[in-house]
This record gives C-alpha cells, sequence and structure tokens, in this order.
C-alpha cells in the first residue's frame, strides 16, 4: 500500500493524502477523517525515508558521544567486553535520562559515538540526511565543539554538555551546564570548615568545562580562605580512574602530605583509595578525599565517599525539554541551562578541629 493507493481508495489527490499525514491545516476535517479511516484499515505507514526527501521531521534526537583520543586509544570511555561504554558512570546517568525523557516526548532516538576527528562527520551528516530532528553532544572539549558547530548549518537543533557558552555563542546552539564552580567551592570550603589547611588536588581533564572550572574553584576557595596552595599538592588527571591513582601517589610522595585531597571526579577517587591505601595511609584517618558527580559507585566505596552531587539525569531532562521545544517551534532556542550541585556527607572526610583545640576543650 502507499500514497498513491490510498489517493485512489478515498477520491483524493497524492498530495491530499500527504498533506494530512504531515497535519497540514488546510484539509477540510471530513477529508481529514476520511484519508485517516483509509490508512488505518488499509494499514498503511508513510514510508519515513519518503518523509525525510518531503522534509518532514522525523521524530528521532540525536545523542553523540565523543572521546576523541586521536594519538591513544580511547580511554574515558573504556571498551572492552568487559567494561561497555554505556556502562561509564559519567555517560550512563545522562544517556538513560535522555532516552527515557525523549520516550515520553514521543522521540526515537539514535546513539552514536565519535572515537577519533575522522568520525566528526557522522554528526554532520546525522543532521544534513535527516536521521534526526535534533541532537546532544557529550563528552566533547572545546576544541572538538567547535569543529563540529563549523560544520554544520546554523540553524540545526543542536545541544552540548559542559561546552563553555562565551567561547561559543556567535554559533548557536543549547547549552547544558554543571554549576561547576559553586560544587567546587562548596567542597573546598567544606574541607577548609573541617579544619584542613594543607589541601590538595586531583584535577579533571582541563581541556574540558568541568575541569578546568572545577580547578579554579578551588584555588579560589583557598585563596578566600588565606590558605595557600602548595604546589606539590597539585597533580593533574584526566578524569579516568587510573589517572586518579598516578596523581594520587604522586601528591602522596611530597615530603609534607596534605590532610584532605580535592578528587575533581568520583571515578579519579577510585583509583585514589587505591594509591592511599597502597601508602599504608587510611580514609579519613590519615588523609580525608572528597570526589565530584555523586556517581552510582561512590556509595559502595570503603570508606563511603562524601561527593558533590550533580544530577546528570536532570541535565538530560532539560537537554530533551530545549531541544523539543526548538524543534516543535521551528527555532533553535539558544540558551544554557544551568543545574545545581549539593555536597553528599558521607564518611571520607574528618573533622581535624578538635585536633588544634587547647588539651582542656578536647576533655
Ligand atoms: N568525564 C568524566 N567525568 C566527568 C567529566 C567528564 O568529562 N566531567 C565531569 N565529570
Amino acid at each position: 500500500m502507499n500514497s498513491n493507493e490510498i489517493a485512489k481508495i478515498v477520491g483524493v489527490s497524492r498530495s491530499t493524502v500527504s498533506r494530512v499525514i504531515n497535519n497540514y491545516p488546510d484539509i477540510p476535517p471530513a477529508t481529514r477523517e476520511k484519508v485517516l479511516k483509509a490508512i488505518k484499515e488499509y494499514n498503511y505507514y508513510p514510508n519515513a525515508s519518503a518523509r525525510r526527501l518531503a522534509g518532514m521531521k522525523n521524530s528521532t534526537l540525536g545523542i553523540f558521544i565523543v572521546d576523541i583520543k586521536d594519538n591513544e586509544k580511547p580511554h574515558h570511555v573504556i571498551i572492552n567486553n568487559e567494561d561497555l561504554l554505556y556502562d561509564n558512570s559519567y555517560f550512563s546517568p545522562f544517556i538513560n535520562a535522555f532516552i527515557d525523557q525523549a520516550n515520553k516526548m514521543h522521540y526515537y532516538v539514535l546513539v552514536s559515538t565519535v572515537y577519533s576527528s575522522e568520525e566528526l562527520w557522522k554528526i554532520q551528516s546525522a543532521f544534513y540526511e535527516k536521521r534526526i530532528d535534533g541532537g546532544v553532544v557529550i563528552g566533547s572539549n572545546e576544541d572538538d565543539f567547535s569543529r563540529i558547530l563549523k560544520a554544520i548549518k546554523k540553524n540545526f537543533v543542536l545541544a552540548a554538555v559542559d561546552i563553555n557558552v562565551t567561547e561559543h555563542n556567535k554559533n548557536k546552539a543549547i547549552y547544558i551546564n554543571i554549576d561547576n564552580y559553586t560544587g567546587a567551592y562548596d567542597a573546598t570550603k567544606y574541607l577548609i570548615e573541617l579544619g584542613h589547611k594543607n589541601i590538595g588536588i586531583v584535577t579533571g581533564d582541563l581541556n574540558k568545562l568541568s575541569g578546568k572550572i572545577r580547578f579554579e574553584s578551588f584555588k579560589d576557595a583557598l585563596s578566600g580562605s588565606c590558605i595557600p596552595l602548595n604546589e606539590d599538592f597539585i597533580a593533574y588527571g584526566d578524569f579516568t580512574e587510573y589517572s586518579g591513582y598516578t596523581a594520587m601517589k604522586k601528591i602522596l610522595m611530597s615530603k609534607y602530605k596534605p590532610t584532605a585531597v580535592l578528587v575533581c571526579n568520583d571515578t579519579m577517587t577510585i583509583g585514589a583509595y587505591k594509591a592511599i591505601a597502597e601508602a599504608g595511609l587510611s580514609i579519613p584517618e590519615d588523609i580525608s578525599v572528597i570526589g565530584f558527580d555523586n556517581t552510582q559507585s561512590s556509595q559502595h566505596m570503603s570508606p563511603p565517599l562524601t561527593t558533590v552531587n550533580v544530577s546528570l539525569a536532570e541535565a538530560a531532562r532539560n537537554c530533551v525539554e530545549v531541544i523539543a521545544r526548538s524543534i516543535e517551534n521551528d527555532r533553535l532556542e539558544a540558551e544554557e541551562r544551568i543545574i545545581g550541585t549539593k555536597i553528599i556527607k558521607r564518611n571520607s572526610c574528618r573533622n581535624i578541629n578538635i585536633e588544634t583545640l587547647p588539651n582542656v576543650a578536647k576533655s
């Protein structure tokens, strides 16, 4: 069955059938009803590619997970038979919630990964081939996102997670960001309130907005409390577990060890916990650790990790809503949504104030 045959059965032109299917308003209600009845009766499904050719929407949103490591193996989203990409604790809550929200709003979802610069065309072609009505990029750094923006038309409905708006606002897009600054500031202040003055940091990937802002905010919070930052207490990670391990090992080699460390994501705290254990130290007795992201596993660590909650699910729901609204209004609603953070206090940070008080106060 095709639209021609439906047209013959109903006694209208093929273009009337197609106008009914695509919800044009200029069809008399009686004709619309007759066409829809025939469509139902004869089980006619309008061909998706024909609809695409006709420039119609296809109710599909894209998620592009970008993990470009041109000079090395992709490792941020480790892929082997055991560690599958979509188990990654940073991406999975976002993807999960994105798909869920999209489905609730009657959209299909196309998921695609980009592992090298050469694969950036995937995003471009998904738009140009009209496979998707809109999409989101997650995991990309600022440079890659600039290239993506350059490659696609300005009016495509594109969203990005963890990208700095000001660097890209000549090109319009929807930006979904976490309030990294407040989160890292609160985390550092919390350690200071617990009496820590020798505080270290394991940074995230400084090419990513979250990595950069968390580090800057940490430095601001220390200087705001007149606490000097010891260079030996800074170690650079890239958000992976292994980098958390090597970075923490480096910090523990310093002559005067910090009494507390901000580790800029929970995945790296897994490696950091391992390095601390190998050094024969205990958390929080010898060293306090605070993480960031509140990933699923953080509550099951030993000791359970104190961390900064970031609702990637809320970020995803916001993302779908803004994308869908732009598609429905046929106009890219360029805007930035910022998702709040909150400290989740568990058992990996210790109050050392008590030890600095005079003996009398202790008893
Ligand atoms: N990757 C992993 N974890 C993260 C990231 C990231 O890009 N940003 C914040 N936490």
